[in-house]
């Protein structure tokens, strides 16, 4: 529905940057927003008049909760007065399963997604795990309601949400940490640390860049980059190594599979 009205609890950074893309897309129907103190770009659209700003509460078609996890149980009473028999409801709540969903919510009708932080300049991945049963022209909707943030994947069931969001929930923090290390090895080799990390940043940015505008797969692209017996190999040899980074990164998606199993606990 174009013209659904869309009340959007949480208008930080994830709920900015989807209410921003809605209004660019030029979505017709009205868009509420929920948030004690919002940002400037808020205040912007609030004071021409492109979206209402706490409206007394009246269910809304659909509902995206944008708020952090640690706030939802306290909020949630008051988030369910504008949920109605015919609202759908979309979280963006890392950690906030769809029993607890509609339970505190009072409907059946939800689903969640996981973004990632690209998608603040709209170069995100988004996980789409809605209930089971959602109909093709509701999932449509829901990954339309989404893709201001970048793609859109999914549907995925939500047993699978925690290794998928160990993927690419966490994943933005992988790429950082890899230029960060890539710098640091530069200066225990004699660089100074600012070109270090001109050299390693750049090049992180240049290999994603490289990769979005490619067709091939990132084994293709990184064996395209290796000569036989050359320098990169000479590198590759000690990451690729079956203890070093094929290990440590199944560890540390482990890790974060466990942890994100834990505060789904908390929150429930
Ligand atoms: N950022 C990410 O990369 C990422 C990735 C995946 C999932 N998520 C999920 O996205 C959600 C939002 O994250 P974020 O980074 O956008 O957080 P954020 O910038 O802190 O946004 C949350 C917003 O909710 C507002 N808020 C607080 N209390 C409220 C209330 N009573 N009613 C309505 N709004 C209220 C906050 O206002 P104040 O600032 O004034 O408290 C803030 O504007 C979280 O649940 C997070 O788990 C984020």
């Amino acid at each position: 529905m174009a013209d659904a009205k869309i009340t959007l609890i949480g208008a930080g950074r994830m709920g900015s940057a989807l209410a921003g893309g809605w209004l660019k897309a030029g979505r017709s129907g009205q868009i509420d927003i929920v948030d004690p103190a919002p940002a400037g770009v808020v205040q912007d659209w609030i004071a021409a008049g492109q979206v209402r700003h706490n409206p007394a509460p009246a269910p809304a078609d659909i509902l995206v909760v944008a708020v952090k996890p640690q706030v939802f149980g306290a909020l949630a009473e008051e988030i369910a007065k504008r949920v109605g028999p015919e609202t759908r409801v979309l979280s963006i709540m890392a950690g906030v399963s769809l029993a607890t969903l509609a339970t505190r919510l009072g409907t059946a009708n939800v689903a969640r997604a996981m973004p990632n932080t690209p998608g603040l300049v709209g170069k995100g991945v988004t996980i789409l795990c809605p209930k089971p049963g959602t109909t093709e022209s509701d999932l449509a909707e829901l990954k339309a309601l989404l893709e201001p943030l970048g793609d859109v994947v999914g549907p995925i069931t939500e047993a699978k949400l925690p290794a998928a969001t160990a993927l690419s929930g966490c994943g933005p923090a992988y790429g950082f940490l890899l230029a960060e290390v890539m710098a640091a090895a530069g200066v225990a080799h004699g660089l100074a640390p600012d070109l270090a990390m001109r050299l390693a940043r750049k090049t992180v940015e240049g290999a994603g860049a490289l990769m979005e505008g490619s067709p091939e797969d990132a084994s293709t692209l990184r064996k395209n980059v290796t000569s036989p017996n050359g320098v990169t190999q000479a590198a590759l040899e000690v990451l690729m190594s079956p203890e070093a980074m094929p290990s440590i990164f199944e560890q540390a998606v482990a890790a974060a599979i466990a942890r994100d199993i834990a505060l789904s606990k908390e929150t429930e």
